[in-house]
């Protein structure tokens, strides 16, 4: 039995090493600001900004800030594919480059799923707590979303912004 279980104590070192060997992909950590980062194309004011930046951009952006623990496998592979699979559902460096529909239907998301509280996720709050949002947050973030909605509705014409019925 005992020997057993050394057996499989050697096997799990040696695969954890092994798959060190996996090529990392800790790239999402662009500095430059785009043209098309929601800063640049709509008022997102300061205190909003500060939200954005702590609890979602790390996911939703080019600027990831990679923690000492993604140098390690398979974390690393773990933490890229939030990545990916989050800039593929929003990304705030490129929002500009959204249609207007597209735009104003994320807001919308955006504004859900901060007041169910699914985002930011839990496994990131788990390690990052400064990324949960207080109440205050939530409604800052209703606010925001409600007041760019509402002046894209007074700028835009209907059309633009939902699908023709
Ligand atoms: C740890 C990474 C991570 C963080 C931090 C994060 N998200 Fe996400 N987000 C994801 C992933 C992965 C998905 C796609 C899968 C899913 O919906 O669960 C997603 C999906 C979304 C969607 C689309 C959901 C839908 O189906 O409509 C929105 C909107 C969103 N996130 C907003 C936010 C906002 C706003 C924040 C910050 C308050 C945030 N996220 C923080 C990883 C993250």
């Amino acid at each position: 039995m005992k020997k057993i279980v050394k057996y499989i104590l050697v096997t799990l070192l040696i695969l954890f090493v092994l798959v060190q060997f996996y090529p990392r992909n800790n790239n999402n950590n662009s500095t430059a600001i785009t043209q098309t980062d929601i800063s640049n194309v709509h008022h997102v004011p300061e205190q909003v900004m500060q939200v954005l930046k702590t609890s979602c951009y790390d996911c939703h952006s080019n600027h990831t800030t990679y923690p000492w623990y993604a140098q390690v496998q398979p974390v690393s592979m773990w933490l890229g594919h939030h990545v990916d699979e989050g800039k593929d559902e929003l990304n705030f460096s490129e929002f500009g480059q959204y249609n207007l529909r597209r735009q104003y239907r994320k807001l919308e998301e955006i504004n859900e799923q901060v007041k169910s509280g699914e985002m930011p996720l839990d496994s990131y709050t788990w390690i990052h707590r400064d990324a949960r949002l207080s109440e205050a947050q939530r409604l800052l973030v209703a606010d925001w979303v409600s007041v760019l909605r509402d002046s894209m509705q007074a700028n835009y014409p209907p059309d633009s912004l939902r699908r023709k019925k």
